[in-house]
């Protein structure tokens, strides 16, 4: 993959930048800096290689060069609530989702903002929205997808099983196709973000529906909360049973979900 090749591969769809880095710290941060120095809603920048690659609360997220994808996307901000930045993330998923159909392989999202293949991480999103008091001055969205299997992080350094596109399809993927492909849904979705269809489509890719799951706040005082995965209520939010047959809604926030059956929790 190089500058070209990618330019190529996204010629018809509406990018405004793509900037290709062989090697950057975070693609978030780099799509950050250039929000700051002013840059258009629907700039892009992919990476081959992270060096500080981000992910949920905290974590790192491993990008080796030549195996994945590591992308971030600017998004326009004018139409945007804090109660859509939720939406963001399972736009990404969903987008990723909708993306390996195309290539005859079934995703799962491990909400909020997991992709998985026969029930292992492949994918993961981290949307991000920078605020000046109630305003909301940039909003982006980063996805890293395991494409090779030496984007697959070391075992012992995973905390829910992972796995990576061509180890699934078995056989190699073009990473600006896939690119290509992830951007279309995510860019044809956009504009259906505050629609019911879209939290019906997003609810449709639910890993572990109808099954017992817990999830587990990292916050302060870690608790852990077990119920049957009903979906998703209008928000976003996923909604379970619990064992009081009460129906709850719980934000992503610092929120981890796993299911009931192993100890694996992420
Ligand atoms: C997660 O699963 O916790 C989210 C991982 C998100 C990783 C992507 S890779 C591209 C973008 N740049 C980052 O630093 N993080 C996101």
């Amino acid at each position: 993959m190089d500058q070209n090749s990618l330019a190529q591969a996204l010629q018809d769809l509406p990018i405004n930048d793509i900037l290709y880095l062989p090697t950057v710290g975070s693609t978030n941060d780099e799509v950050t800096k250039q929000a700051q120095g002013g840059a258009q809603p629907f700039s892009l920048v992919v990476a081959d290689e992270q060096t500080k690659g981000r992910g949920r609360s905290g974590r790192s997220w491993h990008t080796p060069p030549g195996a994945a994808i590591a992308m971030s996307l600017l998004l326009p901000t004018n139409r945007i609530s804090a109660t859509d930045i939720p939406k963001i993330t399972g736009l990404g998923a969903l987008a990723v989702c909708k993306a390996l159909l195309g290539y005859q392989s079934a995703a799962q999202i491990k909400w909020p903002n997991d992709v998985l293949l026969a029930g292992k991480k492949a994918c993961g999103v981290l949307a991000e929205a920078h605020w000046r008091g109630d305003e909301l001055e940039h909003v982006l969205i980063g996805m890293g997808i395991n494409v090779a299997t030496q984007s697959v992080p070391p075992a012992e350094s995973l905390n829910f099983p992972a796995t990576s596109v061509e180890e699934i399809l078995g056989h190699k993927v073009q990473r600006e196709t896939l690119i290509r492909e992830v951007l279309a849904r995510l860019l044809d979705w956009w504009p259906k973000l505050k629609t019911s269809g879209f939290i019906n489509a997003w609810e449709n890719h639910l890993a572990y529906k109808g099954e017992d799951v817990e999830i587990r706040s990292t916050g302060e005082s870690i608790k852990a909360i077990s119920g049957q995965l009903i979906g998703l209520d209008e928000h976003g939010y996923l909604r379970l049973r619990l064992s009081t047959s009460e129906e709850k809604s719980f934000e992503a926030s610092e929120i981890h979900l796993r299911p009931r059956v192993d100890s694996q929790a992420n």
